[in-house]
């Protein structure tokens, strides 16, 4: 099998992965996918990228809409374009955990800001504002009080891009100053992480300075991570997602 392993900023893992698939017995190799240029408005063949690709790419839209492309040339993907959308957009992805009945923190979304203050009163204070697409814990910001969500919002309205002109807010979890990642490939955790949040900092994003402690989970995390990653995926059994689950109690 030819493995096509798309990047946009080599890693480890990256070269690692490589390492891993011809240990396997596949033919890999690592492409950058800033050096891509395609011609899209034509059907095309997927000449050169091999059997299946695994999507590497940091940038979300990079990696989603190079996925939809590669798609459309009949190449499978890991992970899907429909995991990718769904996993990097929070919105989506409440959604989905909602209509599976899997816990997830009372979440609202205000499609103003006028509205705002009605999905606050709703929620309660302390609350969480977040980006509906984002990562590394960036603009995930906590408000005490209808003043600082106020100038929260004012400082959004700021921005260019009118998707952040909707507003994704959650209940504040009341949950140790840690929480739990498990990755999951397949049906299986393949790694489990405590996440504890630095000094000072009530996130706990490694890129915020948090520490990651590996830990064995319990059947309780293993079936929910299982159960959460599940629901990005259900209709394809071939190819199960490869997700972060963030599961905080
Ligand atoms: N509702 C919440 N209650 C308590 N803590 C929260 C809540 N939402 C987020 N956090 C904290 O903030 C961190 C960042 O939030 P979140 O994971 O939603 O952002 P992200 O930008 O998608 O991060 P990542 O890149 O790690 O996925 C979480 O890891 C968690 O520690
Ligand atoms: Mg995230």
């Amino acid at each position: 099998m030819q493995l096509t392993i798309l990047f946009d900023r080599l890693r480890w893992e990256e070269k690692a992965l490589k390492k891993e698939g011809e240990n396997e017995g596949c033919e890999a190799s690592l492409l950058d996918a800033k050096g891509l240029v395609l011609e899209v408005s034509t059907p095309r063949k997927r000449n050169g990228l091999g059997d299946l690709a695994l999507q590497r790419c940091i940038s979300h839209y990079r990696a989603l809409y190079l996925t939809k492309i590669l798609e459309n040339m009949s190449l499978e993907v890991v992970n899907s374009s429909a995991v990718t959308e769904n996993c990097g957009n929070k919105l989506l992805t409440t959604l989905l955990l909602g209509k599976a009945r899997i816990p997830t923190p009372k979440t609202y979304i205000a499609l103003t800001p006028d509205t705002v203050p009605q999905a606050a009163e709703a929620l309660g204070f302390p609350l969480v504002m977040k980006p509906m697409t984002g990562s590394w814990g960036r603009m995930v910001s906590l408000a005490r009080d209808g003043e600082t969500l106020q100038s929260m919002v004012e400082l959004r309205e700021q921005l260019q891009n009118p998707a952040e002109h909707m507003y994704y807010l959650q209940e504040f979890v009341k949950r140790p100053p840690r929480d739990i990642r498990a990755v999951v490939a397949g049906d299986e955790i393949a790694a489990c992480v405590y996440r504890y949040a630095p000094e000072g900092e009530w996130r706990t994003n490694v890129a915020r300075g948090g520490i990651s402690k590996a830990f064995k989970p319990h059947g309780r995390v293993q079936g929910r991570a299982v159960s959460h990653a599940r629901q990005h995926s259900p209709q394809n059994n071939q190819v199960r997602p490869f997700t972060g689950q963030e599961v905080d109690w």
